[in-house]
Protein backbone atom coordinates (compact mmCIF):
# COMPACT_ATOMS: atom_id res chain seq x y z
CA UNK A 1 0.00 0.00 0.00
CA UNK A 2 1.06 3.33 -0.99
CA UNK A 3 1.81 5.57 2.17
CA UNK A 4 -0.44 8.43 3.08
CA UNK A 5 0.86 11.61 1.80
CA UNK A 6 1.36 14.38 4.91
CA UNK A 7 0.48 17.81 2.99
CA UNK A 8 2.48 20.41 4.62
CA UNK A 9 1.33 23.26 2.48
CA UNK A 10 -2.65 22.43 3.24
CA UNK A 11 -1.79 22.26 7.27
CA UNK A 12 0.64 25.16 6.65
CA UNK A 13 -2.18 27.20 5.26
CA UNK A 14 -4.46 25.86 7.92
CA UNK A 15 -2.20 27.30 10.73
CA UNK A 16 -1.59 30.09 9.51
CA UNK A 17 -5.71 30.92 9.26
CA UNK A 18 -5.30 30.63 12.91
CA UNK A 19 -2.06 32.47 13.38
CA UNK A 20 -4.13 35.42 11.09
CA UNK A 21 -7.34 35.21 13.77
CA UNK A 22 -4.73 36.03 16.30
CA UNK A 23 -2.63 38.93 14.49
CA UNK A 24 -5.95 40.79 13.87
CA UNK A 25 -6.98 40.86 17.78
CA UNK A 26 -3.38 42.25 18.08
CA UNK A 27 -3.79 44.86 15.19
CA UNK A 28 -7.10 45.97 16.94
CA UNK A 29 -5.31 46.78 19.53
CA UNK A 30 -2.74 48.92 17.80
CA UNK A 31 0.35 46.30 18.16
CA UNK A 32 1.29 44.94 14.83
CA UNK A 33 3.81 42.10 14.61
CA UNK A 34 6.82 43.00 13.82
CA UNK A 35 9.35 40.26 12.11
CA UNK A 36 13.25 41.85 11.31
CA UNK A 37 15.13 39.70 8.76
CA UNK A 38 18.97 40.33 8.18
CA UNK A 39 20.50 39.02 5.28
CA UNK A 40 23.91 39.31 4.73
CA UNK A 41 25.70 39.21 1.33
CA UNK A 42 24.32 37.23 -1.81
CA UNK A 43 23.60 33.72 -0.95
CA UNK A 44 20.44 33.10 -3.67
CA UNK A 45 19.04 29.94 -1.49
CA UNK A 46 19.10 32.45 1.66
CA UNK A 47 17.99 35.27 -0.50
CA UNK A 48 14.67 32.73 -1.80
CA UNK A 49 13.69 31.80 1.79
CA UNK A 50 14.10 35.36 3.31
CA UNK A 51 11.65 36.40 0.23
CA UNK A 52 9.35 33.88 0.82
CA UNK A 53 9.46 34.90 4.57
CA UNK A 54 8.57 38.84 3.80
CA UNK A 55 5.55 37.36 2.02
CA UNK A 56 3.93 34.92 4.52
CA UNK A 57 4.48 37.98 7.25
CA UNK A 58 2.40 40.56 4.55
CA UNK A 59 0.12 37.76 3.90
CA UNK A 60 -0.55 37.86 7.19
CA UNK A 61 -0.83 41.76 7.42
CA UNK A 62 2.32 42.06 10.11
CA UNK A 63 5.12 44.34 9.35
CA UNK A 64 8.37 42.77 8.04
CA UNK A 65 11.63 44.69 7.87
CA UNK A 66 14.11 43.57 5.36
CA UNK A 67 17.25 44.65 6.29
CA UNK A 68 20.69 43.84 3.63
CA UNK A 69 23.81 44.50 4.36
CA UNK A 70 27.04 43.30 2.20
CA UNK A 71 28.90 40.17 2.38
CA UNK A 72 32.39 42.19 3.60
CA UNK A 73 30.32 43.72 6.27
CA UNK A 74 31.83 43.72 9.94
CA UNK A 75 30.82 41.93 12.74
CA UNK A 76 30.51 45.25 14.80
CA UNK A 77 28.47 46.65 12.04
CA UNK A 78 25.96 43.48 12.25
CA UNK A 79 26.19 43.90 16.53
CA UNK A 80 24.92 47.27 16.58
CA UNK A 81 22.41 47.06 13.97
CA UNK A 82 20.83 43.78 16.56
CA UNK A 83 21.25 46.10 19.29
CA UNK A 84 19.29 48.92 17.41
CA UNK A 85 16.43 46.39 16.87
CA UNK A 86 16.74 44.64 20.26
CA UNK A 87 15.81 48.36 21.35
CA UNK A 88 12.76 48.79 18.59
CA UNK A 89 9.25 48.74 20.46
CA UNK A 90 8.06 47.96 16.90
CA UNK A 91 10.08 44.95 16.39
CA UNK A 92 9.19 41.85 17.94
CA UNK A 93 11.51 39.23 16.17
CA UNK A 94 14.58 39.53 14.96
CA UNK A 95 15.94 36.62 12.34
CA UNK A 96 19.61 36.65 10.94
CA UNK A 97 19.26 34.24 7.96
CA UNK A 98 21.93 31.69 8.16
CA UNK A 99 25.23 31.00 7.01
CA UNK A 100 27.12 34.28 7.66
CA UNK A 101 29.68 35.30 5.85
CA UNK A 102 33.28 33.90 7.23
CA UNK A 103 34.61 36.91 9.25
CA UNK A 104 31.11 37.08 11.29
CA UNK A 105 31.11 35.11 14.77
CA UNK A 106 27.92 33.03 14.06
CA UNK A 107 27.69 31.92 18.02
CA UNK A 108 28.58 35.56 19.07
CA UNK A 109 25.60 37.55 16.73
CA UNK A 110 23.21 34.89 17.77
CA UNK A 111 23.71 35.50 21.33
CA UNK A 112 23.22 39.66 20.93
CA UNK A 113 19.50 38.84 19.90
CA UNK A 114 17.44 39.36 22.99
CA UNK A 115 15.65 36.06 23.91
CA UNK A 116 12.70 37.89 24.19
CA UNK A 117 12.61 38.60 20.24
CA UNK A 118 14.71 35.36 19.17
CA UNK A 119 11.81 34.08 16.91
CA UNK A 120 14.05 31.54 15.20
CA UNK A 121 14.57 29.96 18.88
CA UNK A 122 18.76 29.64 18.78
CA UNK A 123 19.78 31.58 21.61
CA UNK A 124 21.28 29.63 23.92
CA UNK A 125 18.75 30.78 26.82
CA UNK A 126 15.79 29.62 24.64
CA UNK A 127 17.68 26.39 23.89
CA UNK A 128 17.87 25.63 27.29
CA UNK A 129 14.45 26.33 28.29
CA UNK A 130 12.98 23.81 24.98
CA UNK A 131 15.67 21.25 26.81
CA UNK A 132 14.20 21.87 30.63
CA UNK A 133 10.44 21.88 28.73
CA UNK A 134 9.96 25.86 29.87
CA UNK A 135 7.71 28.10 27.68
CA UNK A 136 10.02 29.57 24.77
CA UNK A 137 10.40 29.99 21.33
CA UNK A 138 10.88 26.25 19.70
CA UNK A 139 12.95 26.17 16.45
CA UNK A 140 10.54 26.90 14.00
CA UNK A 141 11.60 23.43 11.47
CA UNK A 142 11.43 21.02 14.39
CA UNK A 143 8.14 22.57 15.96
CA UNK A 144 6.70 22.87 11.98
CA UNK A 145 7.19 18.92 11.86
CA UNK A 146 5.57 18.61 15.60
CA UNK A 147 2.26 20.38 14.15
CA UNK A 148 2.18 18.28 11.45
CA UNK A 149 2.29 15.00 13.43
CA UNK A 150 -0.65 16.76 15.53
CA UNK A 151 -2.46 17.40 12.86
CA UNK A 152 -2.34 13.88 11.56
CA UNK A 153 -3.38 12.59 14.31
CA UNK A 154 0.38 10.80 14.44
CA UNK A 155 0.80 9.24 18.21
CA UNK A 156 4.31 10.16 19.75
CA UNK A 157 4.41 8.85 22.95
CA UNK A 158 6.39 5.61 23.16
CA UNK A 159 7.28 5.34 19.91
CA UNK A 160 11.11 5.15 18.30
CA UNK A 161 12.04 8.17 16.16
CA UNK A 162 15.15 8.16 14.36
CA UNK A 163 16.30 11.23 13.77
CA UNK A 164 19.42 11.15 10.78
CA UNK A 165 21.47 14.69 11.21
CA UNK A 166 22.56 16.84 14.19
CA UNK A 167 22.87 20.00 13.27
CA UNK A 168 21.70 22.75 15.76
CA UNK A 169 18.76 24.11 13.50
CA UNK A 170 17.13 20.51 12.91
CA UNK A 171 18.77 17.38 14.18
CA UNK A 172 19.43 18.19 17.80
CA UNK A 173 16.79 20.28 18.52
CA UNK A 174 13.85 17.79 16.69
CA UNK A 175 14.75 15.10 19.15
CA UNK A 176 14.49 17.17 22.25
CA UNK A 177 10.53 17.76 21.01
CA UNK A 178 10.33 14.38 20.53
CA UNK A 179 11.94 13.61 23.67
CA UNK A 180 9.74 16.44 25.28
CA UNK A 181 6.95 13.91 23.76
CA UNK A 182 7.77 10.76 25.12
CA UNK A 183 9.17 9.59 22.42
CA UNK A 184 12.59 7.33 22.68
CA UNK A 185 14.79 9.04 20.64
CA UNK A 186 18.01 7.47 18.37
CA UNK A 187 20.21 10.22 16.72
CA UNK A 188 22.24 9.38 13.97
CA UNK A 189 24.88 11.29 11.88
CA UNK A 190 27.70 11.11 9.19
CA UNK A 191 30.25 9.03 11.59
CA UNK A 192 26.93 6.34 12.42
CA UNK A 193 28.30 3.22 11.79
CA UNK A 194 25.46 0.93 9.88
CA UNK A 195 23.23 3.55 9.40
CA UNK A 196 20.46 1.35 8.01
CA UNK A 197 20.54 -0.81 10.82
CA UNK A 198 19.36 2.26 13.04
CA UNK A 199 17.06 3.59 10.49
CA UNK A 200 15.21 0.53 9.88
CA UNK A 201 13.73 0.62 14.05
CA UNK A 202 12.34 3.64 13.12
CA UNK A 203 8.65 4.04 13.61
CA UNK A 204 9.27 7.69 12.54
CA UNK A 205 12.26 8.87 10.54
CA UNK A 206 13.41 12.07 10.62
CA UNK A 207 15.73 13.32 7.95
CA UNK A 208 18.05 16.61 7.59
CA UNK A 209 21.22 15.61 5.66
CA UNK A 210 20.98 17.75 2.76
CA UNK A 211 21.92 14.75 0.15
CA UNK A 212 19.43 13.99 -2.40
CA UNK A 213 18.26 10.52 -2.21
CA UNK A 214 19.92 9.39 0.84
CA UNK A 215 17.25 7.58 2.14
CA UNK A 216 16.27 4.83 -0.08
CA UNK A 217 13.77 2.03 1.07
CA UNK A 218 16.43 -0.29 2.62
CA UNK A 219 16.35 2.54 5.15
CA UNK A 220 12.67 1.99 6.10
CA UNK A 221 10.50 -0.49 8.11
CA UNK A 222 6.95 -1.44 6.65
CA UNK A 223 4.32 1.32 7.87
CA UNK A 224 6.88 4.17 8.86
CA UNK A 225 6.55 7.46 9.07
CA UNK A 226 9.18 9.45 6.87
CA UNK A 227 9.62 13.10 7.57
CA UNK A 228 11.61 14.44 4.97
CA UNK A 229 13.49 18.20 5.65
CA UNK A 230 16.00 18.16 2.84
CA UNK A 231 16.41 20.72 0.70
CA UNK A 232 18.11 19.73 -2.26
CA UNK A 233 18.48 19.78 -6.30
CA UNK A 234 18.54 16.77 -8.29
CA UNK A 235 20.99 16.13 -11.14
CA UNK A 236 18.17 18.19 -13.35
CA UNK A 237 18.45 20.98 -10.70
CA UNK A 238 14.89 20.22 -9.53
CA UNK A 239 14.21 20.53 -5.93
CA UNK A 240 14.21 17.57 -3.89
CA UNK A 241 14.68 15.89 -0.28
CA UNK A 242 16.81 13.54 1.16
CA UNK A 243 14.65 10.73 0.53
CA UNK A 244 14.33 8.83 -2.62
CA UNK A 245 10.27 9.73 -2.31
CA UNK A 246 8.83 7.61 -5.47
CA UNK A 247 10.53 4.03 -3.93
CA UNK A 248 9.79 5.23 -0.57
CA UNK A 249 6.28 6.01 -0.45
CA UNK A 250 5.85 2.62 -1.16
CA UNK A 251 6.88 0.77 1.66
CA UNK A 252 6.40 3.75 4.47
CA UNK A 253 2.45 4.26 6.48
CA UNK A 254 2.89 8.03 6.17
CA UNK A 255 5.48 10.76 3.86
CA UNK A 256 5.92 14.36 3.11
CA UNK A 257 7.16 15.30 0.15
CA UNK A 258 9.27 17.89 -0.89
CA UNK A 259 8.39 20.90 -1.91
CA UNK A 260 5.07 20.98 0.40
CA UNK A 261 6.21 19.09 3.14
CA UNK A 262 7.91 20.72 6.10
CA UNK A 263 9.11 23.92 4.45
CA UNK A 264 5.76 25.57 4.23
CA UNK A 265 5.63 24.40 7.81
CA UNK A 266 8.77 25.97 8.68
CA UNK A 267 7.65 29.51 8.06
CA UNK A 268 4.34 29.08 9.33
CA UNK A 269 5.86 28.64 12.93
CA UNK A 270 8.54 31.81 12.45
CA UNK A 271 5.39 33.52 11.39
CA UNK A 272 3.72 31.82 14.90
CA UNK A 273 6.54 32.59 16.73
CA UNK A 274 6.69 36.34 15.92
CA UNK A 275 2.54 36.80 16.61
CA UNK A 276 3.59 35.41 20.00
CA UNK A 277 6.37 37.79 20.95
CA UNK A 278 3.90 40.06 19.83
CA UNK A 279 1.26 39.24 21.89
CA UNK A 280 3.83 38.61 25.29
CA UNK A 281 4.80 42.44 24.16
CA UNK A 282 1.16 43.57 24.48
CA UNK A 283 0.29 41.64 27.75
CA UNK A 284 3.69 43.11 29.14
CA UNK A 285 2.25 46.57 28.24
CA UNK A 286 -0.64 45.81 30.51
CA UNK A 287 0.89 45.33 34.39
N1 LIG B 1 19.21 29.10 7.44
C1 LIG B 1 18.61 27.92 7.13
N2 LIG B 1 17.53 27.72 7.90
C2 LIG B 1 17.45 28.79 8.72
C3 LIG B 1 16.54 29.16 9.74
O1 LIG B 1 15.58 28.45 10.09
N3 LIG B 1 16.77 30.35 10.34
C4 LIG B 1 17.83 31.14 10.02
N4 LIG B 1 17.99 32.27 10.69
N5 LIG B 1 18.69 30.81 9.09
C5 LIG B 1 18.49 29.65 8.44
Amino acid sequence: MEAILINGKEIAQKTRMDIAEEVKKLKENGNVPGLAVILVGNNHASRTYVNNKEKACKDLGMLSLLIELPESLHENDLLAKIKELNEDPTIHGILVQLPLPKQINEKKVIESISPEKDVDGFHPINIGRMMTGQETFLPCTPFGIMVMLKEMEIETEGKHVVIVGRSNIVGKPSGQLFLNENATVTYCHSRTKDLKFHTRQADILVSAVGIANFITADHVSDGAVVIDVGMNRDENGKLCGDVAFETVKQKAGYITPVPGGVGPMTITMLMYNTMKSAKNASMAQHV
